[in-house]
């Protein structure tokens, strides 16, 4: 049987701990994982770190997974996903507030690419309550994230917070 390859796609503006969770869950499913870092997105016009220093806060906390690759892609996730002979999308399901923006996601790349599989791994219960935004927010004004992101990640944003 061919390998099975899937993308999670995101801002990871930065990545959160729960980010990796569903990363890890799912390269223990599929045979290849390519995590797709949004160049620019048109939601989210501004982030607080390039697209460069997502990717590479990526990669160094995906070291120990052989079989996840990080990306940035600059096209529609479609295409992207298309170009790398993927057969799912993989995201976190949250809150039910994730809900309504999912089904949206959802729809809108069905209608674009009918073959390819949208599948979603609900977060595990520790994560069901983090986003990148709330931990940008808490460490902006001195919280601890210590416990929600990766070490350089904190670091990263304390940096940023101190100046
Ligand atoms: O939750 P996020 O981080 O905003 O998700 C980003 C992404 C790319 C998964 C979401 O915006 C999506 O599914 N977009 C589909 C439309 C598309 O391909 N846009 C181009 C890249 S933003």
């Amino acid at each position: 049987m061919s390998e099975r390859t899937a993308i999670c796609p995101g801002s990871y503006d930065p990545v959160t701990n729960g980010h990796l969770d569903i990363i890890g869950r799912t390269s223990r499913v599929f045979d290849r994982v390519i995590v797709a870092v949004v160049g620019q997105g048109i939601r989210k016009s501004t982030t607080m770190f390039t697209a460069d220093e997502r990717r590479d806060f990526l990669v160094d906390a995906t070291g120990g997974l052989a079989n996840v690759e990080i990306e940035i892609f600059t096209n529609l996730l479609v295409d992207f996903a298309r170009e790398r002979r993927a057969t799912a999308i993989v995201k976190g399901l949250r809150a039910i507030s994730d809900f309504e923006y999912e089904l949206e996601m959802n729809q809108l790349n069905r209608k674009l690419a009918p073959e390819l599989e949208s599948v979603y791994f609900f977060a595990s219960p520790d994560y069901s309550f983090l986003r990148s935004t709330g931990v940008k927010e808490m460490a902006t004004f001195g919280g601890d994230v210590s416990d929600l992101v990766p070490a350089p990640v904190a670091e990263a944003l304390h940096r940023r917070a101190r100046r």
